[in-house]
């Protein structure tokens, strides 16, 4: 497994001022405190209480425009497909299905998420190593854009079943490039010691093999480098050269290549990352690939959602250890599961006017889950938050509520939509009945 590159946390945490300034869904009014758009977070928390997950429908809507701006001013033919794994809440996917966007799936249950959002099924694509026959049943019944093969025994079942139902499927190869993404290792893809993909010296054999299957009908190329890419486009470059040379070597031996999946991966700046724009994006596509007359696809994820969420948090209590302030909130990371195991950062702002801007001491947040990985950070500057306090844990809105789990039989958090000065919840706080329905003893116990 590649290293992940050396956290660079020696420069001081961006201050409360500076989080906020660089994150337009989000204002401080002096009397009603920290607002998502016109919306006070002290009054969603009053209404469905705390923890709860806030998205800010005008910074989705923003965001998906300036991708569709970027890849349409680079004079490229393509389409976006978000990767719903990020955030499948179907008021989310439904907002972005509204601005023109299509899905990119992963298992049955976000092929169902993604129609029951209204995305039509010849703009869903379907990705993952493992698709289950089952699945690729659904996605041939429901007749989607295309699904991507990872191997050749995934191209083999996928025939057959397609076969099986007189169907031929359209599919892309997923290539693997062997390109450093130079990102945390648990989301690193584009490595051959990665499990996503062919490696691309195996391509051209296995696309020809893949032509002639009776099930398939290849309609081209798909890559994904991996996610949360902060290092400019360099590596994006790369991989789209790579994939352009083999497009062209395909279409020399008379392969159809139609179309290229450029994958997603683009990050954003939780601290101070300083990622690659969407227009350095659409240029390392159009260098790549754009002479060459393909449709192009990107699956963007948190690019689009992340920095339109917030996790709304209450301060339990503060308890001072030794030597150490802890700041204990009824989050955990069965909510936000990222700093346990990524050791992300998010940005954690105080919800009340007055404690925007008092005097602060350096705390660990941590959640009331019995694991020490359950920190949020540790040493943050933050001023003094008495119980019931509310923090808002920024930059939340893709990987939040999509990973979280009912570890420690906590149900999961609602999820909060804001546009302008409305508010609607999207989904609700799961009920303590609901964590224990569908459970039952054996019948050699139960009497
Ligand atoms: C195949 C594929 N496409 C798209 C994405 C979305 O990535 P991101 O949210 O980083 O844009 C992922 C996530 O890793 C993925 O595996």
């Amino acid at each position: 497994m590649a290293a992940a590159p050396a956290r660079v946390l020696d420069t001081p945490d961006p201050s409360f001022s500076d989080l906020l300034a660089a994150r337009p869904a989000l204002a401080m009014d002096p009397l009603a405190g920290l607002m998502v758009e016109e919306v006070p977070l002290a009054r969603i928390a009053a209404a469905v209480g705390t923890p709860a997950w806030v998205y800010s429908a005008t910074t989705l809507k923003r965001r998906a425009n300036a991708l569709k701006s970027a890849v349409a001013e680079a004079g490229l033919n393509a389409t976006i497909h978000f990767a719903t794994k990020s955030n499948p809440n179907l008021a989310v996917v439904n907002l972005l299905a509204g601005q023109g966007l299509g899905a990119d799936v992963v298992s049955e249950g976000e092929l169902r998420a993604a129609r029951a959002a209204g995305v039509p099924a010849g703009m869903i694509v379907f990705s993952g190593v493992g698709k289950t026959e089952r699945e690729m049943r659904l996605a041939l019944a429901e007749d989607i854009l295309q699904l991507n093969i990872e191997s050749a025994e995934e191209a083999e079942m996928l025939s057959g079943v397609a076969a099986s139902l007189g169907r031929r499927a359209r599919c892309a190869l997923r290539v693997n490039p062997d390109v450093d993404a130079k990102t945390h290792a648990k989301i690193t893809t584009g490595l051959t010691e990665n499990k996503f993909g062919v490696p691309i010296a195996l391509a051209p054999e296995l696309y020809r093999r893949m032509c002639a299957m009776p099930g398939l009908e290849p309609v081209g190329l798909a890559v994904h480098i991996g996610s949360q890419i902060t290092q400019g486009v360099a590596s994006y470059r790369a991989a789209y050269q790579r994939l352009g040379q083999l497009v062209r070597e395909l279409r020399a031996a008379g392969l159809p290549v139609k179309r290229v999946d450029c994958g997603g991966g683009l990050g954003i700046a939780y601290r101070d990352e300083i990622p690659g724009t969407p227009e350095a994006l659409a240029g390392a596509i159009k260098a790549g690939l754009g002479d060459l007359g393909v449709e192009i696809m990107l699956e963007p994820g948190r690019w689009i959602c992340g920095p339109a969420g917030v996790l709304l948090a209450s301060v339990i209590v503060e308890k001072i250890g030794q030597d150490r302030r802890f700041v204990i909130v009824d989050a955990a990371m069965n909510d936000l599961l990222r700093p346990a195991m990524y050791d992300s950062w998010h940005g954690i702002l105080p919800v009340s006017p007055v404690a925007f801007t008092a005097p602060v001491s350096a705390a660990d947040v941590v959640g009331p889950v019995c694991e020490s990985s359950d920190t949020f950070t540790k040493g943050r500057e933050l001023p003094a938050l008495p119980p019931g306090s509310l923090v808002a844990f920024l930059d939340a809105g893709a990987y939040g509520a999509s990973m979280s789990s009912t570890y420690n039989a906590r149900p999961l958090a609602p999820e909060v939509l804001v546009e302008g000065t409305r508010f609607a919840v999207v989904r609700d706080r799961q009920s303590q009945e609901a964590l224990l329905a569908g459970q039952r003893l054996p019948d050699w116990r139960a009497a």
